[in-house]
């Protein structure tokens, strides 16, 4: 019998400590991978099949490599198939695999477990077929699997993250250009603790797309009005420079510019209070991202309002915002490690009670980026 080549790849899933809805403006994050992860084994074959089953959806798939199309029964294969139709389009040579996919990172709960499967799947196939791919291709692979073939016109904040991810690190991301510097994170008794308000993010797509839109038209709104700079970008924009112009635009436009704006400036914050440790200021640079998403953005719900409200009572939580798209999801928040029984008791049954449903706590580290490891 001909033993092939198994790959193993473990791929993490992502947080966003702050920087929301700036990575298609072109501005500021700082994120991190987080030490929940998606595993995926395979091997190759010569019938140029792509044969998977997801052991954690119990469920299984496959489809040919030269007849690649979306699967509107089954959402999950499309992550996959748009992973090998970008290597294909790319003029990469690749033959069929078989794949078992199994993992501990939750689905839909805010923490990219699509962007992570991407990742996963592309880190996969290049050290299956000894591809010549970098991590900057990589990243791009991925994202333009989410963009052109699932549908979803992310930006590149959950694919970089994935696969840059650093253990006890942060990652702060400049999006103009790409660059991108790790600052320690070891946060010793504290925590990142992610809570799911299991809220479907129905408008996600439709609503995400939408901000986006507003952001072009405020970028092209005053471009036309300043004349003397270059304004490619929200991030172009300084606080001054909009309040100048605030009275000839939309108060919409103004609203959700201001927000992206304002969410740059913080981050730039947040990373000085990381640089000296300092999480109690952060957590108040969380509180004010999430009224900035809730008031300016307009992307939260009453479940992620009712979230960091209940949060912000609690002695030991340094701060919490929404996190992600927004729409439901999830929400981040920095905690200290000794009082999370004590949230999840306060505020798990408070939420049962508003709203007759139990959200998910997930508490996680800053974890390495998308990885092949040997079992
Ligand atoms: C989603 C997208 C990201 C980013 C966030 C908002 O998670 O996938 O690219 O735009 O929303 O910050």
């Amino acid at each position: 019998m001909r033993r092939e080549k198994l790959i193993n790849i473990l791929s993490p899933g992502r947080v966003n400590v702050i920087g929301e809805h700036t990575d298609y403006n072109m501005g500021l994050s700082i994120t991190a991978a987080i030490d929940k992860y998606i595993f995926i084994t395979g091997y190759k074959n010569d019938l140029g099949l792509v044969e998977v089953y997801s052991k954690y959806l119990n469920d299984s798939g496959k489809f040919f490599l030269d007849d690649i199309a979306f699967d509107k029964s089954k959402y999950w294969i499309n992550y996959i198939k748009g992973v090998v139709n970008e290597y294909i389009q790319r003029g990469y040579k690749i033959s069929g695999f078989n794949m078992v996919i199994d993992s501990d990172l939750p689905i839909g709960a805010g923490v990219s477990s699509s962007a992570s499967l991407e990742v996963g799947v592309a880190k996969f196939i290049k050290e299956l077929f000894d591809l010549n791919v970098d991590n900057k291709e990589i990243v791009n692979i991925s994202n333009s699997a989410e963009n052109n073939f699932v549908g979803v016109s992310c930006g590149l904040m959950d694919q970089f993250s994935v696969v840059y991810g650093k253990k006890d690190h942060v990652i702060f991301l400049n999006f103009k250009d790409l660059s991108y510097e790790y600052i320690p994170f070891n946060p010793g008794n504290d925590l990142i603790l992610i809570i799911n308000s299991r809220e479907e993010r129905n408008l996600a797509d439709t609503e995400y797309n939408k901000r986006r839109e507003e952001c072009n038209d405020a970028v092209r709104l005053m471009s036309s009005m300043i004349k003397d700079r270059n304004i490619n970008s929200l991030s172009d924009i300084s606080l001054e420079l909009l309040f100048e112009v605030k009275d000839r635009l939309p108060g919409k436009i103004f609203k959700r510019a201001r927000h992206v704006v304002t969410e740059n400036k913080r981050v730039l914050l947040a990373k000085e209070c990381l640089l000296k440790s300092d999480i109690g200021k952060l957590g108040h640079i969380l509180y004010e991202s999430h009224e900035s998403l809730k008031n300016d953005y307009e992307v939260s719900t009453d479940k992620l309002d009712y979230l960091v409200r209940e949060l912000s009572k609690i002695n030991g939580v340094y701060g919490a915002r929404l996190m992600g798209a927004g729409f439901g999801g999830s929400v981040i928040s920095i905690v200290k490690k000794e009082i999370v029984n004590e949230i999840i008791d306060k505020v798990g049954t408070g939420f049962l009670k508003t709203f007759n449903d139990n959200p998910d706590f997930i508490g996680c580290l800053p974890s390495d980026g998308t990885m092949r490891v040997s079992i």
